[in-house]
């Protein structure tokens, strides 16, 4: 039991890590976006995809193992940091689902501003990032609240 807790919190931070690591890559990528040339546009649009692909999948094992967590650890579902962590979970993958998708989307629809989207698309990432990193610190300190 003890070999099998170890490992779920190991794939629960190594997943951690992949949610919120390549993160830190969307803002240069956005950056560029902005004077890129046309084909250029579409090699940062892939890897912007391919970002946000892979910190979703990362997001999914660290939903799942972290329920494994309290499913068979200490701590009841019920702890201050836990709830905290959940409701600020949905709130994130609303943003993750709505804001990133759609802009990705409406990138090649004529009649689209590129430099809205393009700001929107950077407003979003540094929401997505500062949700996970109040995730992470509630995490690591574990405060309880109440
Ligand atoms: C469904 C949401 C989540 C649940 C139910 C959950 C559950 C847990 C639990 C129960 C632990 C305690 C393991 C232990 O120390 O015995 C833990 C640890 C940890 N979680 Fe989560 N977690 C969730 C989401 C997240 C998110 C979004 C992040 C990062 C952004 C994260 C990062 C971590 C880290 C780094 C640890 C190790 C902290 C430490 O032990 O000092 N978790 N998680």
């Amino acid at each position: 039991m003890k070999f099998y807790y170890g490992a779920v919190v190991f794939a629960h931070v190594v997943s951690a890590v992949i949610s919120v690591g390549p993160l830190f890559l969307l803002l240069p990528l956005i950056r560029r976006l902005r004077t890129a040339t046309a084909e250029a546009e579409d090699i940062y649009l892939a890897f912007i995809r391919v970002i946000i692909r892979l910190v979703m999948h990362a997001g999914h094992v660290l939903v799942v193992s972290g329920i494994l967590l309290l499913l068979s650890g200490p701590w009841p579902w019920y702890t201050s940091w836990v709830i905290l962590t959940l409701a600020v979970m949905l709130v994130s993958g609303f943003f993750l689902a709505t804001g990133f998708s759609v802009v990705l989307k409406k990138f090649h629809e004529s009649g689209h501003e590129k430099e809205v989207i393009i700001t929107k698309l950077h407003k979003t990432a540094w929401i997505y990032i500062s949700l996970m990193l109040v995730m992470l610190w509630l995490m690591v300190q574990k405060p309880v609240v109440w």
